[in-house]
């Protein structure tokens, strides 16, 4: 099924991937052969990341962008283009949590959810796509999240950003396969700084670990390799699907 590596030549652009779930994409999608844009709005975080995948053997470039900045997401991808050619695979991992109660929540904690999960995921898709449809070539991964799917408690933004880029996997699915472009989506659960939170406080640990079925969280690199599958060949014939990462947690 694969020549070489799985991801051969491929250029990727993997968003917010200076820390967490991204890095270790990134990481994945370098030591898979892929030339990996790697952005995120911390520049200096990118550039590790992007250092360590070159220090390996891999090629990378790190490119600031706050995804949710129409403008800013169109010069990244030309500057991935001018680097390394067209883009065959978007992953869009980029993501924020603002929490609070839903009758606490400021519309501005609302708003910034939402840009950059959703927004920020059409900015890149948007921008992507159109060289996709013309060389009808792609692969996007959108990250979306348990919280989407079964809801959360404290992060309504978020759960409403999740659930609406499973909408927006779907959609888009149906509307590039004549293209062949592939898109799907991946709920993950990682030991990252975003779930430092609810894998450390005693108020949470316990009850979080209660509910995966696997009883303990990954490390990025344990679920990367779903990232890997879903923009290589090997899946060309799996499009709109939601696929978890996350121990059984979304398992209903
Ligand atoms: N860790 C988990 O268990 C988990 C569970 C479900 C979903 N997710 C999703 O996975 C993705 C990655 O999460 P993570 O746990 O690695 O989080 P993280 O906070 O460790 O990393 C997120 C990265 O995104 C970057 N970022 C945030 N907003 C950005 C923007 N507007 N533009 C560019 N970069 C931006 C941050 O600087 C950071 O480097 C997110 O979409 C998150 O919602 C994570």
């Amino acid at each position: 099924m694969f020549n070489g590596k799985a991801l051969d030549n491929k250029v990727a652009i993997v968003t917010g991937a200076g820390q967490g779930i991204g890095a270790g994409v990134a990481r994945a999608y370098a030591a898979q052969g892929a030339k990996v844009a790697v952005v995120d709005w911390n520049l200096e975080t990118a550039e590790l990341v992007a250092q360590s995948i070159r220090a390996a053997g891999g090629q990378a470039v790190a490119l600031k962008c706050d995804v949710a900045d129409r403008a800013a997401v169109d010069a990244m991808v030309a500057a991935t283009v001018a680097q390394f050619g067209p883009v065959d695979v978007l992953a869009n991992n980029a993501g924020i949590t603002r929490t609070a109660m839903l009758h606490k929540m400021t519309p501005h904690q609302w708003d910034q959810v939402l840009a950059v999960h959703l927004t920020g995921s059409f900015n890149c898709l948007q921008a992507v796509v159109g060289s996709m449809m013309e060389r009808q070539r792609g692969w996007i991964i959108n990250t979306i999240s348990t919280a989407g799917i079964l809801g959360t408690i404290g992060q309504i933004n978020y759960g409403s950003a999740k659930a609406g880029l499973i909408g927006f996997t779907k959609s888009a699915a149906r509307e590039l396969a004549r293209y062949n472009i592939i898109v799907n989506c991946v709920a993950p659960g990682a030991s990252t700084p975003m779930t430092e939170t609810i894998r450390t406080d005693e108020r949470f640990r316990q009850r979080t670990l209660d509910r995966i079925p696997l009883g303990r969280w990954a490390e990025p690199e344990e679920i990367a390799p779903v990232w890997v599958f879903l923009a290589s060949e090997g899946a060309s014939y799996v499009t709109g699907q939601l696929i978890g990462a996350d121990g059984g947690m979304s398992i209903h």
